[in-house]
């Protein structure tokens, strides 16, 4: 694991958009496993900047999201359709038919899993996959447990999850309870992978997934077992380590 420590969220950003950008210009059909939540928006900020300065292509790039909530149209603005178009994809040049979300709102929540991990391996897999972490170690919505499921499934969102993203919606009793992620295995699959982390209430996850044991309880620890894992942080995240 490389762990590069960054003095704040805005340089953390910049450097993770370098790291996709270095990726893209090396093969400019790679395919992306991409992440939502607070933690990447800064780069992608960065990498929409970089393409408006004719610096990075998508014309080529295959993306596939971690995860999304169930029952959440893509029109509603909570959901990770509505965030991936509004916050990167509507302001690249990437073709609509390559970006790829699960369906939170199928009635074949099996099928629709079976589907995206044939859609992944028939892409050729994934080439970087960018990661958040929660502040209870989940990677995608692989939440801590007994056992994890190693393939793309739905969940029921840990109560720290629920509390952790109620601050995207307007009351706690909004936020869904269910999702569907891609698994444990999937992830480590990708070739390389980039996890970021930013402010205090990331720096016991970040401490347990770099150095604690590796444990089904902390999803992320597992990235231990990965040869080419990058981890970009910023100084308070880096608090515990
Ligand atoms: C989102 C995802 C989650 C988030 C994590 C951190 O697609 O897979 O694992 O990365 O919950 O979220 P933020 O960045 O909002 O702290």
């Amino acid at each position: 694991m490389r762990v590069i420590i960054e003095k704040d969220y805005q340089a953390m950003s910049k450097k993770a958009a370098l790291l996709v950008a270095s990726q893209v210009r090396l093969k400019p059909s790679s395919v992306l496993g991409l992440a939502t939540g607070s933690t990447p928006l800064g780069m992608y900020d960065e990498l929409i900047e970089m393409y408006e300065d004719d610096e990075i292509d998508f014309s080529q790039v295959k993306t596939f999201n971690l995860d999304e909530y169930c029952n959440l149209s893509p029109e509603n603005p909570q959901s990770y359709h509505y965030y991936m178009q509004n916050n990167f994809f509507k302001h690249i040049n990437i073709s609509p038919e390559n970006t790829h979300l699960l369906n939170g709102m199928t009635d074949d929540v099996k099928k629709e899993c079976k589907s995206y991990d044939r859609k992944i391996k028939r892409s050729g897999g994934i080439d970087l996959q960018v990661l958040g972490i929660g502040p209870n170690g989940h990677i995608g919505f692989n939440e801590p447990g007994k056992k994890l499921n190693v393939r793309t499934h739905e969940v029921e969102l840990a109560e720290e999850t629920i509390e952790a993203n109620s601050r995207f919606f307007d009351t706690k009793d909004e936020v869904p309870r269910r999702a569907i992620t891609v698994g444990i295995a999937t992830i480590l699959k990708s070739r390389r992978i980039l996890l970021l982390a930013s402010g205090r209430n990331k720096a016991k996850a970040i401490r347990e997934t770099i150095s604690g044991y590796v444990s089904t309880q902390v999803p992320a620890s597992l990235l231990q077992t990965h040869p080419e894992v990058t981890v970009i942080i910023d100084e308070e995240a880096a608090d515990l380590i």
